[in-house]
């Protein structure tokens, strides 16, 4: 069973890139199953509206996760609990609308969604190792679970996956928008990636746009973020996971430049 999982899709430009690519590459790379990560996908870059999650399913993504940015569209609150395909941070407090999994059957079998987030630097949320434990207990009948684990450190996300390492399928990075060149799979079957990227605009920074940044960071001053302009990059990765067992059998990275 082979699964792309897609980088922080940042934007318009993101949204727009994503569909060139998947609609140039998916029959190449043959997916079972597809899923991105949707929490800067807005034209804004901040949040999903229902509207661009159809636009990325139509695209060819099956699933979609989120993270800190989960709320930034007031529409999705009201929207995820009629939307299976969306799975927000499973540590939010209780009572959070939406799913912090979901099951979705591919090629006959069940896989498991898992979307956490992180807390070091980023959030004061309830125990993401704790949360991802309580679901696989609940579902120790699934072999096939991905993990998308939204964190800011690279130690975090290292720590989740070495936590779940023969337990889960893949634990994929996401977060921080900067590929890492450190996709392995682990002694006991997990695949992983600190970070898997992003597909948005590449000469921003990560995806938005430098000069208000940049502006930001010298004067400290307030400044209202944008999505950039100019060319995109696509990041994902490619794992192909042992149809029976779940286990990782290899992990490819993916990144691709949009000519300038
Ligand atoms: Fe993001
Ligand atoms: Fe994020």
């Amino acid at each position: 069973m082979r699964v792309l999982f897609i980088g922080d899709v940042v934007g318009r430009p993101g949204l727009e890139f994503t569909e060139k690519v998947l609609a140039r590459r998916l029959p190449d790379w043959q997916p079972d199953l597809v899923v991105a990560n949707g929490e800067n996908a807005s034209a804004s870059g901040r949040g999903l509206s229902p509207r661009v999650a159809e636009q990325l399913y139509e695209a060819g993504v099956e699933l979609l996760t989120l993270g800190n940015h989960a709320w930034d569209q007031r529409e999705l609150v009201e929207y995820i609990d009629t939307d299976a395909r969306i799975v927000r941070p499973a540590n939010f407090p209780p009572g959070t609308p939406g799913r912090g999994y979901t099951v979705c059957p591919v090629n006959g079998k069940s896989v498991l969604i898992i979307n956490v987030m992180g807390r070091t630097f980023l959030s004061q949320l309830d125990c993401p190792f704790r949360a991802v434990d309580e679901i696989l207990d609940g579902h120790r009948d699934v072999q096939h679970v991905i993990v998308d684990m939204h964190a800011e450190t690279t130690s975090e996300k290292l720590a989740m996956g070495w936590h779940l390492d023969g337990r889960v399928s893949a634990v994929i990075g996401t977060h921080t928008h900067v590929q890492t060149a450190d996709e392995r799979i682990l002694p006991r079957g997990t695949a992983m990636i600190t970070d898997v990227g992003m597909v948005g605009p590449r000469n921003g920074i990560l995806g938005m746009d430098r000069s208000r940044i940049l502006r930001k960071m010298l004067t400290q001053m307030p400044e209202r973020f944008a999505v950039a302009e100019g060319p995109c990059q696509f990041c994902a990765v490619l794992i192909d996971l042992h149809e029976q067992t779940g286990k990782a059998v290899a992990i490819e990275r993916v990144c691709i430049y949009e000519d300038s």
